[in-house]
C-alpha cells in the first residue's frame, strides 16, 4: 500500500504541551532542587522541540546532551534491537541525569539505553517522556514523568516525524491513511 496520501487529525494541542511541558518541568526541578548539575539527554531525533521547551522550563543548572539510536526508518513498525548510533559526549558516572524522550511505544528503546546508561553509574537516572503508549509495551519499563498517555494511534509533530516529515508541526496529530 502506499502510504504517502494521509492527513493529521490534531490530538493534543500547541496550547496543552506548552501547559503540560511546564508542569512536568516544575516537578522535575523539585525533585532535583539538591542537584549540582542535571545532565539533560535528549535520544534523537524526535525530542528535540521537547528538550528545548523542557530545559528552558528547568530551574537547575543544565547540560545539554544527546544521543542517537537506530529508529523505525521509515516504517511504522518496531524494530527491537537498538542500536547506538550517536552516544553522548560527556560523562554521566557520578552525575545526575533526565533521559528526555518523544514516545514510549514497545518500551525496547527507553530500556535499552537506560540499561545502557545505568552500566556509566550516574549518581540518579530519570526519565520523562513526553507521550506514553502503555498499550503497545512489550517490555517492563516507565517513564518517571508522563507529558500525556495516548491510545495506539501513529503520531506525528513537535518534534515527531513519520518518514522523517512533520517533525515542525506545533502540535501533536494522529495520522489517518486515506485509501486511493
Ligand atoms: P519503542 O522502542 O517501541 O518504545 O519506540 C520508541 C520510538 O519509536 C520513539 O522514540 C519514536 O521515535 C518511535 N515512535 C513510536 N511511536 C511513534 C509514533 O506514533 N510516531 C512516530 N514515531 C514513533
Ligand atoms: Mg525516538
Amino acid at each position: 500500500m502506499d502510504h504517502s496520501n494521509y492527513v493529521i487529525d490534531e490530538m493534543i494541542s500547541a496550547k496543552s504541551i506548552a501547559a503540560r511541558v511546564e508542569s512536568l518541568a516544575r516537578e522535575i526541578s523539585e525533585y532535583f532542587a539538591d542537584t549540582d548539575k542535571l545532565i539533560v539527554i535528549g535520544l534523537l531525533r524526535g525530542s528535540f522541540v521537547f528538550i528545548a521547551d523542557l530545559a528552558r522550563e528547568l530551574d537547575l543548572p543544565c547540560e545539554i546532551d544527546f544521543l542517537e539510536t537506530s529508529s523505525y526508518g521509515n516504517s511504522t513498525e518496531s524494530s527491537r534491537e537498538v542500536r547506538i548510533l550517536k552516544d553522548i559526549r560527556g560523562e554521566i558516572e557520578g552525575r545526575d541525569v533526565l533521559v528526555v524522550e518523544d514516545i514510549v511505544d514497545t518500551g525496547h528503546t527507553l530500556k535499552q539505553v537506560t540499561e545502557m546508561l545505568l552500566t556509566r553509574k550516574p549518581k540518579r537516572l530519570k526519565i520523562c517522556a513526553l507521550l506514553d503508549k502503555p498499550s503497545r509495551r512489550e517490555v517492563d519499563i516507565r517513564a518517571d514523568w508522563t507529558g500525556f498517555e495516548i491510545p495506539d494511534k501513529f503520531v506525528v509533530g513537535y518534534g515527531i516525524d513519520y518518514a522523517q516529515r512533520n517533525r515542525n508541526l506545533d502540535h501533536i496529530g494522529a495520522v489517518r491513511f486515506i485509501e486511493e
